[in-house]
C-alpha cells in the first residue's frame, strides 16, 4: 500500500508502480533516512508536536532497523515506492501509531532533498580521501624521480626539457584543485531543507535550526520552495566528477601512450595490466583506457542531471528522481576508477634512461640556446633565427646541439664561445629555469 493510498479507488497498476520506484536507487540511503527521520522525530518532541514517549518509540524501532538492515537481517522488499516508504512502513509495523506520526510537518520532497545531502556528504569524503591518495603516490613519485630529464611537449611535439618531479607535480596541483571544488561544493550543499513540508513551509511550530545542527548542517535552507525544488548542489559535484574525470583521462591518455613501444617511457605492473587472447606478446594499460573510456559517463551525468532540472517549475516534479541515478552513478565511477588508477600509478616502472635518451634526441634545447645568446646581447628574435639555423645543419649532419662543433657555432654567431656547450646541456636547461 503506497503512503497516498487514501484519495485512489482502485489499486495502482503494476506497471504504474514499477515505473514509479525508485527504491532500486534510494535504498542505498537507508541509512541517512533513519538518521534524518531520528532527528526530525527529536525535534518534533522537543517542539511539543509529538510526546516525548512517542519519540522514544520511534527512536527505538529505527535503530532497531538501522542496526538490521546493517547485519542483513532485515531485508528491503522491492514491493515499496522508495526507502522513505520502507523506513515508515516498518517502522509503524514496529512502533504503532508513533510510527505514524513520524512524518508530521514532514514531505517527502523535504526529506528526500535532505537524505540527499547527507548521503553525498559521505561520499564526498570518500573521494577526498582517494584523491589525498593520489596526491600521495605522485609526490612520492616526484620526490623520487626528481632528477629525471624527459622531454615536455606541446602539440605532442618535443619542446624543452623538463624533470618527472616538474610533471607528477602538474598532476598533483590539479587533484588539488579537484579536492577543493568538492569541497566547496559540499559548503554550499551542506543546509538542511527539513521543516520545509512539501514546499511551501509546514503549520507547526518547528524548529528547524534544531534538525539541522542534530545533523551536523551548518544551517537551514532560508526558503523552502528553493529548499525542496533545487539539486544545484548535486550539478556542482557532477561538475567537480566530471572534472576530475579530464584530469584522470588525460593523465591516463599519457600512461597508455608511455608505455607503447614508441616511447618506452614506462612500464606497467604485470599486476595491473592485462593480455591478449591471440597475441602472446601483448601486455595492455586496459585500466587506464578503462578510467579514459569511463569519463564519458560521467559527463553524461552531468549532462542528464542538467537536461533534467532545466525546463522545471517550481517547485518539485517527479522528474527530479532522476537525480540519484545520475548524481550516484557518477560518484560510483569515479570511486571506482580512482581506486583502480592509485596501485597502478603506485606501482609503476619508469625507465629514466629512455626518458634521458629522447630528451637529448630532439633539440629540445634550442630554446636555451636562443637564451645563451640573447644574454650576451642578441635580440631574442636574431638569436632564434640563428639557432633555427644551427638546428638545420645538426639535421643534416646527424648532430645535436651537445655535439655540433664550435667552429660551426661560431660561423653562426660571433657571441658563440665554449660556454655554450654549458647552456645546451639538458640538465642546466632544466635547472635554469624557475620552477
Ligand atoms: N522517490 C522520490 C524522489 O526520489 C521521493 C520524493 C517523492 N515526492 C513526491 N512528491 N512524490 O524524488
Amino acid at each position: 500500500m503506497p503512503l497516498w493510498a487514501g484519495r485512489f479507488s482502485k489499486e495502482t497498476d503494476k506497471i504504474t508502480n514499477d515505473f514509479n520506484s525508485s527504491l532500486g536507487t534510494d535504498k542505498r540511503m537507508y541509512r541517512e533516512d533513519i538518521e534524518g527521520s531520528i532527528a526530525h522525530a527529536a525535534m518534533l518532541a522537543a517542539a511539543g508536536i509529538i510526546s516525548i514517549d512517542d519519540k522514544n518509540a520511534i527512536t527505538a524501532a529505527l535503530n532497531g532497523i538501522l542496526s538490521e538492515l546493517e547485519a542483513g537481517t532485515l531485508a528491503i522488499p522491492d514491493t515499496y515506492e522508495d526507502i522513505h516508504s520502507f523506513v515508515e512502513g516498518e517502522l509503524t509495523k514496529r512502533a504503532g501509531d508513533a510510527g505514524k506520526r513520524l512524518h508530521t510537518a514532514r514531505s517527502r520532497n523535504d526529506q528526500v532533498a535532505a537524505d540527499i545531502r547527507l548521503y553525498l556528504r559521505r561520499r564526498c569524503v570518500e573521494i577526498t580521501g582517494l584523491l589525498e591518495n593520489l596526491r600521495k603516490v605522485l609526490n612520492n613519485l616526484s620526490t623520487k624521480y626528481a632528477n629525471t630529464v624527459l622531454p615536455g611537449y606541446t602539440h605532442l611535439q618535443r619542446a624543452q626539457p623538463i624533470t618527472l618531479d616538474k610533471y607528477c607535480g602538474a598532476y598533483s596541483e590539479m587533484f588539488l584543485r579537484d579536492i577543493d571544488r568538492i569541497s566547496d561544493g559540499l559548503k554550499r550543499m551542506n543546509y538542511c531543507p527539513l521543516g520545509s513540508g512539501a514546499l511551501a513551509g509546514v503549520t507547526y511550530p518547528v524548529d528547524r535550526q534544531m534538525t539541522a545542527e542534530l545533523l551536523g548542517f551548518d544551517g537551514i535552507c532560508e526558503n523552502t520552495l528553493d529548499a525542496v525544488s533545487d539539486r544545484d548542489f548535486c550539478l556542482e559535484l557532477l561538475s567537480a566528477l566530471s572534472i576530475i574525470m579530464v584530469h584522470l583521462s588525460r593523465f591516463s591518455e599519457e600512461i597508455i601512450l608511455w608505455c607503447s613501444s614508441e616511447f618506452k617511457f614506462i612500464e606497467l605492473d604485470d599486476a595491473f595490466s592485462t593480455g591478449s587472447s591471440i597475441m602472446p606478446q601483448k601486455k595492455n594499460p586496459d585500466i587506464a583506457e578503462l578510467v579514459r573510456g569511463k569519463s564519458g559517463r560521467v559527463f553524461g551525468s552531468l549532462m542528464t542531471l542538467l537536461t533534467v532540472m532545466k525546463g522545471l517549475p517550481l517547485a518539485y516534479n517527479k522528474d527530479m528522481q532522476e537525480d540519484k541515478d545520475a548524481v550516484f552513478g557518477a560518484f560510483d565511477t569515479v570511486e571506482a576508477c580512482l581506486t583502480a588508477f592509485i596501485p597502478m600509478l603506485e606501482t609503476i616502472k619508469i625507465s629514466s634512461g629512455n626518458m634521458r635518451k629522447a630528451s637529448a634526441e630532439g633539440f629540445i634545447n634550442a630554446t636555451d640556446c636562443a637564451d645563451y645568446l640573447t644574454k650576451k646581447g642578441v635580440p631574442f628574435r636574431d638569436a632564434y633565427k640563428i639557432t633555427g639555423g644551427l638546428v638545420a645543419i645538426c639535421m643534416e649532419k646527424g648532430l645535436t646541439l651537445e655535439t655540433l662543433p664550435i667552429e660551426e657555432y661560431k660561423k653562426a654567431s660571433g657571441y658563440f664561445a665554449e660556454d655554450v656547450y654549458e647552456a645546451v646541456k639538458l640538465e642546466n636547461c632544466v635547472k635554469a629555469r624557475i620552477r
